[in-house]
Formats: C-alpha cells, structure tokens, sequence
C-alpha cells in the first residue's frame, strides 16, 4: 500500500462522501487537524473501541479498566517530564512567516530522494526482464550514490534529535538548502523547542486561577491512580490498568486526515510488574498485541515491529507496531517497559508512597511497568484504509467497498424488501425489529436494489437481507454476503441464529 498518494485521497473523500469522517467545523473553513466522527464513523469507531476493551479487560481476569479526568493536578505534568520534555524543535519562514517542524523539514527532504530512488527501479524494472531489484539497487551508481546520501544525512540528523542540538538541525536545513514550500525561501529563523501540551486555566481569575493543561496522554491518569486500583480491587502483582480517552497535542505538522491530530483517543494499557520481570512481560505483551491485530483478519505483512535501539531514559525495551498505511509504514502502536520510572517520579513529586506490599516475597516495592499504547484514530485508519477496495465486476460496472471485518462493520445487516408496495415492507419491517434488537441494522427501501446494495458495499455492510415476493410464500429470505456476492436463502425463523453465527 505504501506511498499511493490518489488512493489515499480517494479514502479521504469517501470517509466523508460515506458519512464516516467529517472536517471539524466545516462550515467555518475547518479547524486544522481536527476531525468529526459522522454516523457511520462513530459506530467503526466504538466497535473499535469495544473489541479493545474486551480483549484487555473482560478477557484478562487480572486488567480492570479506569476513566480518568482529562484535567489532572498540574505537577503530574511536572513529574511526568512533559512540562519540560514533551517538545518539537520548530522554525518558521521569516517571509511566508509558516512554521515548520525542523525535523519534518529535513525528513520531507530524506523522502524526496527516496522517491527518485524508487523512479530509477521503476524505470529499470519497466525496461529488464528479468529484473533483480536487489542487485539493481546495490550496483546502479545513482542510486547507491542517493542511499549513501540518505544514510549519511539520517545518522547526522539522529545524532543532532539526541542531543537536541537545535543550532546543528538549523545548520543542517541550511546546508541541505531546504526552500519554504510556500515562499520559496531559505530565510529560516532559529529552531527553538516547542511544548506540545495545551495550557488552559481552572478557576475564576478573581480568586487566583491555576494553569492547567488538557492531557497529552492517558498513561498519567492511570500512574496517579495505582495505589487507589490496587487497594479497592485487592490487586495482586502482575495486574494491568487500562483506559480509554482524549489526548490532546498541539501538533505543527497535521497533514495525514486522522493520522496526526491535535484531539484524538488513545486505549492504554499499564501492566504492573515485579522488578526484573518486566523484560518477559514485555515480550508477553508484544507478541498479544500483534496477535490482537491479526485477529481481525488483517493481512499480516501489512504490520512489522520497529524495536527501538535508542531509549528514552525512563525505558529497557521498547518496540513499534508499525502499519502499511498508504502514505508507508508508520506507528500504529508502542509497547514501552517504562521501569520504575513514571511511579518513582509520582513518589517524588506528590510525597506519597506508591509502593506494593507483595505477601509471597513479603518485600514492599515500586512495579515496574510495561504499557501498551495505541491510538484509536489510528487504528481507524488503519481499518479503513485496509478494507478500502475498488474493483471492476464483469459486467464493466465499478463496485466500491469497503471489506471491513464483519465485528468492526458500522451496520451489520441491512433490511431490504424488494419493492415498496405488496406487503413487503410489514415484512421487512418485522425482521427488522427483531434484528436490531440484537444487531446494529438499517432498513432501506429507496431506489433500484442493485443500488441499495452498493450502497452498502461502500458502507462495509456485510449482510444484505433481501424481501421479496416468494418471502410471502415461502417465509424465506435471501441473504447477500457482501465480499463473495453470494446469495442464498434461508427461512426467517433461523435468520437471526444464522447471522449471529456469522459474527
Ligand atoms: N503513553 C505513551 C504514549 O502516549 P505515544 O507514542 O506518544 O506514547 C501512543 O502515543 C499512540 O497514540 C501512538 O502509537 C499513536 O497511535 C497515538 N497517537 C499519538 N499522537 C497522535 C496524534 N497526534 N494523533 C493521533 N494519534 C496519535
């Protein structure tokens, strides 16, 4: 799927042709980075949400689940490190006077010469045959020249992102004579950090207000309260906490739809753990949340892991799962062994102990934790994306579907009686009061049901049940599956058992 700009375009305006994602406050030009979930969104996204749930916490005897306030007490951010680290390095264009992220800048840059790498295989696969791609890419003097380019400059750029060298990535930007794609300039101000947390105030200003911020991460709400879990749910070593929520992240760079967004969800997980246990569990953990991924159905060389090499100070392993979105593989998911390190910090900054008494050892400690972090929009992308299909049928016709697995399908069946007249619709009226008492379903009798049904295609409606005139004599059915085409009858009586099997 990797970097197919127009097929990503054509999701993009099929979510909102389809009423699943809308610009937020459209009618004033749009907020950028901001997006609506529409009718059908809200219901993928929630199916999302509860196939996640389930799998952590209803399937998990030892994870209970949590929601916490966006709003917390300011010195988590404190301790948490995110007041001072939680930052971007910006620059802006002093004509277009646009700000970029300088590291974005320099990696749009790295991406350039990666497509000019692609062109020549292109070209070359196009004019050989056969064509070793491998031998074509180590031996062509172009483009072993742009690969070592490309190595070169990454190392550089690695080197200056960890030591947040903000004059060397300036500099950098300058020698690679990186233009303004507004103005066309290289007239850049200094690159300075940027706190990516929105500061809001609690309270009248008459009676002192305090600076607050809205959370960047579910995780803090789940650290702050361990202790309160642990003690009311008689915890026992290891357990896990999970939440669902809004973060929110004052993004620079807000070009990928829902990839990157200044308000999304996320759906953590913190496992709490015996120290010196973690680095098991954090294998545990990696290898259930890929299995979880594959559960749905999803082609597997669609997802890889990324380990970190480089860690951030609090962490001993960390890993990406990455995803084959159409703009290329990028982070869908983290799983980080945190340490001691956001507990010990909370320790430090609130004086109250946060420590667990564990009776087999009879020793009293800090857990280490491994957290499991995904986002929701992301996740939705990452469906969506993958069950977006456009492909011509025999007869010349264009069908677009969306090929969603079944659990996740905003509407699971749709209720359709042939025509509107002869006691068809009393009939499909019946089944659908029934259906929707267990099922999400829709009931529509509008137009040619050749377009009915393509309707739903693009909605990723798996199940198409279809009224017509021999139902009144034979009290059957006809079922149409939305991938295969197929269709067969069954009786009304078994219809519900048949489709609550399907899913
Ligand atoms: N508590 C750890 C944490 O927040 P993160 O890698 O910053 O780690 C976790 O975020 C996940 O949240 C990411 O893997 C991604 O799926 C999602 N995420 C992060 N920033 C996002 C944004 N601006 N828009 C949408 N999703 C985002």
């Amino acid at each position: 799927m990797a970097n197919n700009e127009n097929l990503f375009k054509q999701i993009i305006s099929h979510a909102k042709e389809y009423g699943f994602i809308f610009p937020s406050s459209e009618i004033y030009d749009g907020l950028a980075a901001v997006y609506d979930y529409a009718q059908y969104g809200v219901e993928l996204k929630n199916n999302i949400k509860n196939y996640w749930w389930k799998s952590m916490v209803q399937f998990n005897e030892n994870i209970v689940g949590i929601d916490s306030a966006i709003f917390m007490h300011p010195t988590i951010w404190k301790a948490s490190g995110h007041v001072d680290a939680f930052n971007d390095p910006l620059i802006d264009n002093k004509d277009s006077k646009k700000r970029y992220r300088a590291d974005v800048l320099i990696e749009d840059y790295l991406k350039k010469i990666e497509d000019k790498i692609d062109k020549e295989v292109e070209k070359a696969a196009k004019k050989f045959s056969p064509f070793d791609e491998q031998l074509f890419r180590s031996t062509n003097p172009r483009v072993v020249e742009y690969a070592k380019k490309i190595e070169t400059i990454t190392q550089r750029f690695s080197q200056m992102l960890n030591d947040e060298d903000l004059v060397g990535l300036k500099a950098l930007i300058e020698e690679l004579e990186i233009t303004c794609p507004i103005s066309g300039s290289r007239n850049w101000t200094d690159v300075r950090q940027f706190n990516l947390m929105f500061a809001t105030q609690i309270g009248s200003v008459a009676d002192g207000a305090d600076t607050v911020y809205l959370r960047p991460e579910t995780a803090q709400g789940i650290f702050v309260n361990f202790l309160n879990v642990y003690k009311t749910g008689r915890m026992k070593i290891p357990f896990g906490i999970a939440q669902i929520g809004k973060a929110f992240r004052n993004e620079i760079v807000a070009r990928q739809f829902i990839f990157r967004m200044r308000e999304f969800e996320q759906m953590e997980m913190q496992f709490f753990v015996r120290p010196g246990e973690e680095l098991k569990c954090f294998k545990y953990w990696k290898e259930e949340r890929m299995k979880w991924h594959l559960s749905l159905g999803i082609a597997p060389e669609h997802y890889r892991f990324h380990d970190h090499e480089k860690l951030a100070h609090y962490a001993n392993a960390a890993t990406d799962i990455e995803f084959d979105f159409p703009f290329g593989f990028k982070e869908l998911e983290g799983i980080h062994s945190r340490t001691d390190y956001d507990l010990s910090q909370h320790e430090k900054f609130s004086g109250k102990k946060l420590r667990y008494f564990d009776h087999e050892t009879n020793e009293n400690y800090i857990p280490y934790v491994v957290e499991t972090s995904i986002g929701v929009d992301r996740m939705f992308l990452a469906v969506l994306s993958n069950a977006f299909n456009s492909e011509i049928l025999e007869d010349g016709s264009e069908r677009v579907v969306l090929r969603l697995p079944a659990k996740l399908a905003p509407i699971k069946a749709a209720i359709l009686p042939l025509v509107k007249k002869d006691g068809l619709p009393e009939i499909a009226r019946e089944i659908m009061d029934v259906l929707k008492q267990d099922l999400m379903c829709q009931y529509d009798d509008k137009d040619a049901i050749g377009r009915r049904y393509r309707r739903q295609d693009a909605i990723g409606t798996p199940f198409c049940i279809t009224i017509d005139h021999q139902t009144k004599e034979d009290h059957c059915v006809t079922i149409r599956e939305r991938d295969s085409m197929q269709q067969y009858r069954v009786s009304i009586d078994t219809l519900k058992g048949t489709l609550i099997n399907k899913f």
